[in-house]
């Protein structure tokens, strides 16, 4: 019996999504970005689709230490929390192929940075200063905002980061659509790049060549 449409077009999604995860191979996803750019969000839907693990770093490190990040930096102060942050980020990535949403601050320390190389494919989530703002104001569980005005201090952040956030493999526009629009966003960008690398790898050359 043949196939419908809509089951051909279904099968051929999975083949994409699996050979997505095959290319990956024990690489990670992880997901960059200021805060309220949608990595958890995002992050969480977009395991689900490739059908692998999500894991937040904050949460991590909440879990490690016991405490929440607000009670970290008001307790031990900021240096402590990134020290913490890198170290939880390494273990985190050794246990790949998963999806990975890191701290807004995370990927501006080099060693992060490095490690992420090594062992995943960096993804920017990008987004404007309205869409950060407006995500953002729900919730009051970030320290560094807590500490000025959150247009002010996201507008140094974005200064500051943008230009380091931008040496990721890949940049997505988060922009104020369903969460879903920017997974297949990120799904149509992984296909790309991974493509790219597999082209750019310099194929084994047989004894006869
Ligand atoms: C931070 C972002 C937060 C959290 C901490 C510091 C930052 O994570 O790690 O409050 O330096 O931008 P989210 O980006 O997930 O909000």
């Amino acid at each position: 019996m043949s196939l419908g449409l809509a089951e051909r077009k279904k099968e051929k999604k999975e083949r994409r999504l699996a050979s997505i995860r095959e290319a990956l191979g024990s690489k990670s996803i992880v997901l960059i970005g200021l805060m309220g750019a949608g990595k958890t969000a995002v992050g969480k839907r977009l395991a689900a689709r490739l059908d692998l693990p999500f894991i937040d770093a904050d949460s991590e490190i909440e879990l490690a230490a016991g405490q929440t990040i607000s009670e970290i930096f008001t307790e031990h102060g900021e240096p402590y929390f990134r020290s913490g942050e890198a170290k939880v980020i390494a273990r985190l990535l050794g246990g790949g192929p998963e999806v990975l949403a890191t701290g807004g601050g995370a990927y501006m320390d080099a060693r992060t940075r490095a490690n992420i190389k090594a062992e995943g494919i960096s993804v920017w989530l990008k987004a404007e200063l309205p869409v950060l703002l407006h995500r953002v104001r729900r919730r009051d569980n970030r320290p560094l905002l807590a500490a000025g005005t959150p247009d002010v201090v996201m507008r140094e952040l974005m200064k500051k980061r943008y230009p380091v956030y931008a040496g990721a493999d890949i940049t997505v526009e988060s922009r104020d659509v369903p969460h879903d629009v920017i997974v297949s966003d990120v799904v149509e960008a992984l296909v790309r790049f991974l493509d790219d690398e597999v082209k750019a790898t310099p194929r084994r050359r047989g004894k006869s060549e």
